[in-house]
């Protein structure tokens, strides 16, 4: 690749933010007139940052875990959660000894072995939407099945599904609430939660079963001695954070767009090998998770600006996604085009330890709609983008139904 030229070290100044309602309204456009400014450019929000919109400079910086760090969480202002989370809150060479323990659990290998039992999970939640009529399909399955797969991996009991994602779910739409009120609870659902981790890593270190818990609990991971509670807690939360909305976003942005592209939705139901392409097309264009967070760990430059150590730095993958220099004609579902260096799943040694199972999860998901739910029917006038990016881009609502024979519709009951 040819050097770029790199001289011009002052920056274009705005007072973006991936957190305003302005950014929520038009993501696209903004990103896309911020990268005309300047690959990479100063916000003054959040007592400020380097926000990062072409897709070279977005590859560059995510590859070099050395010079911007992910030591203080993946999020500006730093980790809404408030604690550390493992893996991704962590730089090499602590990073790699977490990952290799984690690998194996959600490698493709390990995530196609479970095929079946993710199909049976699939096709009993969308065959209950098919007797009910109607539903909402980031409620009622995107949300359900990542998390209820996760614990399976884990060794969970699958009835804990529903408690526990609702508290986890309560917390991701207030992590940016200010009012003493939510906030206490927030923090109550957090606590509760790690409670629950505990408890679990208690049971297994004194009956280890065949799970990734018991591993967590007792394998010895760090210098030969087990992780401690902190470190459990840390990892299981962020397990169980990580496919949530980012598995239910992908396959409500898919779904929402078969329902406007009959075409596309022909073809996937004409040939089932394109799920895959199309899956992968739509995160590229959606791409759930939009930003990633680092921090500058020396004076250093990037895209032609100088940085200095300390500053935090956005990488908007999904501005890199947008850059015409990396995807032609960009927002179109092209699912003959190259995208081996879509970012929707990260760069560098962060990249998604979830990919295959969220491909596997999606792919499913997808299947079953089509086999089960073939008439669905996508409300458009009433879907809901969430109303705060932030660093994710999911749907509230995607209200659906199937059509109502009409040898028993009433007049006027599709209204
Ligand atoms: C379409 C769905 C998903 C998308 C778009 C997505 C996206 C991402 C992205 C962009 C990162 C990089 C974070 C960074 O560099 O700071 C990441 C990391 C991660 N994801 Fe996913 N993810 C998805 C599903 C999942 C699922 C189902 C899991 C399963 C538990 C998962 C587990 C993880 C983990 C553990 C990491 C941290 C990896 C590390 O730090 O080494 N993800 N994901």
């Amino acid at each position: 690749m040819p050097a770029r030229a790199r001289t011009r070290l002052t920056a274009e100044v705005t007072d973006f933010s991936h957190h305003s309602g302005a950014f929520a309204d038009r993501p696209i456009e903004m990103l896309a007139e911020l990268r005309e400014r300047g690959p990479v450019t100063w916000s003054t929000a959040h007592d400020g940052f380097w926000v990062v919109t072409d897709h070279r400079d977005v590859i560059d910086g995510l590859a070099d875990y050395g010079r911007f760090s992910s030591g203080f969480g993946p999020a500006i202002p730093a980790n809404p959660f408030g604690t550390r989370h493992i893996p991704v809150g962590i730089d090499p060479p602590a990073h790699t000894t977490y990952r290799r323990v984690l690998n194996g659990w959600f490698g493709k290998a390990e995530v196609n072995r479970r095929e079946p039992e993710i199909r049976a999970l699939v096709e009993e939640i969308v065959k209950g939407l098919r007797e009910r009529g109607s539903w909402d399909f980031v409620t009622d399955l995107a949300e359900v099945s990542p998390g209820a797969v996760t614990l399976g991996i884990l060794g969970w009991d699958a009835s804990r599904r529903v408690e526990l994602l609702d508290v986890m779910a309560r917390g991701l739409r207030n992590a940016a609430a200010t009012d003493p009120g939510t906030v206490a609870r927030n923090e109550a659902g957090d606590r509760w939660i790690r409670e629950q981790i505990l408890a679990e890593a208690a049971e297994r270190r004194a009956h280890p079963r065949e799970d990734l818990m018991t591993v967590l609990a007792t394998d010895p991971i760090i210098d030969g001695a087990p992780m401690s509670d902190e470190e459990v807690s840390d990892t299981v939360v962020f397990l169980l954070l990580a496919g949530f909305h980012t598995t239910s976003g992908a396959l409500t942005a898919l779904l929402v767009h078969l329902a406007r592209d009959p075409q596309l939705r022909a073809r996937l139901d004409a040939d089932r090998r394109l799920v895959p392409e199309a899956i992968e097309e739509i995160v590229r264009i959606h791409a759930p998770v939009t930003a990633l967070a680092r921090r500058v760990t020396e004076d250093t430059e990037l895209g032609g600006v100088a940085m200095t150590r300390g500053d935090w730095a956005l990488f908007v993958n999904l501005a890199a996604n947008h850059d015409p220099a990396a995807f032609p004609d960009p927002q179109t579902v092209d699912l003959d085009r190259n995208r081996a260096k879509s970012v929707a799943f990260g760069w560098g040694v962060h990249r998604c330890m979830g990919l295959h199972l969220a491909r596997l999860i999606l792919r499913v998901e997808v299947e079953a709609v089509l086999d089960l739910l073939p008439d669905f029917e996508i409300d458009l006038g009433r879907t809901v983008r969430s109303r705060h990016l932030g660093i994710g881009w999911f749907y509230d609502a995607v209200p659906a139904r199937l059509p109502v024979s009409p040898s028993v519709a009433t007049p006027g009951s599709r209204a």
